[in-house]
């Protein structure tokens, strides 16, 4: 049995079949339909989530099966003091595979080891969102045509962002990738992933302040929201909130094949005014993420693709 708890997880050659398997579901949903008639993937979401959970209970959903679970820990017997290595224990009774968000970096992966059935990180504090990388992968794939080769500028909170970890770590092993790294000195990318990740790794990286420096250069520019609920205190937090807005002037600077993306929610950093810009992707990716969704479940429950 397999679980996703780190992008690393699947080979880059398993993740070029999952994104294959993602895109034949994108042009031909009805084949899909009954893939997973019987199944059912509970969301055990201890922290807030509207795309994620929707996204995987829709994933479901389109492929014939049925969801169920909890949107917040407040309405589960975590209220109650309950471990997650007991719940997980539990819904392994109820449901074939799961999806786990939750504040602490790590409890997927210890959920992991007592499940009898497969678990999906969903998002674990500051540190992982594997399902988001297969979907960030899925939708510079089929925009760009292509995952190498690229020149990635990364904006906002590369601190606390657990995309921003994610997709590093998942860019790092195809060739040809340089990083632009773009945020204020306190929300630097963590020193373990300069070191451990991109230094480790030979990949070519630069840090700035300044989005307006980068913009020229960049094929894909992934935004991020300034993580809120994990910084320790207000004051900072509200200094550091709007230090990027990504707006039409600041387009005007990039390439005309260069695509925006962003994991949303969005707070301020990326202007409404571009929503309309056909490089705008954000809301494409959202529909990616459940097309790459469909296809993890397929692959983790060992559904065979219909002919
Ligand atoms: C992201 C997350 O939860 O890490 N959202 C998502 O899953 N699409 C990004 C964020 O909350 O800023």
């Amino acid at each position: 049995m397999r679980h996703l708890l780190n992008p690393l997880d699947f080979s880059v050659e398993e993740i070029e079949l999952l994104l294959d398997l993602a895109s034949d579901i994108e042009k031909n949903p009805g084949r899909y339909a009954h893939v997973c008639d019987g199944k059912k993937i509970a969301t055990l979401f201890y922290e807030p989530s509207t795309r994620t959970r929707l996204s995987f209970e829709a994933a479901m959903l389109n492929l014939g099966g049925s969801v169920l679970g909890f949107a917040s820990a407040d309405s589960s017997s975590a209220a109650k003091g309950e471990s997650v290595s007991d719940t997980i224990r539990v819904i392994s009774c109820f449901a074939d595979i799961c999806a786990m968000r939750h504040p602490k970096e790590g409890a997927p992966m210890v959920a992991s080891t007592k499940s009898s059935i497969p678990v999906i990180n969903a998002g674990d504090g500051g540190h992982q969102h594997p399902t988001q990388t297969l979907t960030d992968l899925m939708t510079i794939r089929s925009l760009k045509g292509r995952i190498d080769n690229l020149t990635v500028g990364l904006c906002g909170d590369l601190k606390f962002g657990r995309t921003v970890h994610s997709l590093i770590n998942a860019l790092v092993r195809y060739t040809g990738i340089r990083f632009v790294l773009i945020s204020p000195p306190e929300l630097r990318v963590p020193e373990y992933i300069r070191e451990d990740v991109l230094d480790a790794n030979h990949v070519e990286y630069r840090e700035l302040e300044n989005l307006d420096d980068a913009m020229p250069e960049l094929d894909i520019l992934y935004m991020t929201r300034v993580q809120k609920e994990r910084f320790f205190n207000e004051e900072d937090y509200i200094r550091m909130k709007d230090c990027y807005i990504l707006d039409k002037k600041k387009m005007d600077l990039a390439k005309d094949d260069m695509f925006v993306l962003h994991p949303l929610p969005r707070v301020n950093e990326i202007s409404v005014e571009i929503d309309d810009d056909p490089r705008a992707a954000y809301f494409k990716q959202v529909q990616y993420g459940v097309y790459v969704r469909m296809a993890l479940i397929m692959t983790l429950l060992e559904v065979e693709k219909p002919c």
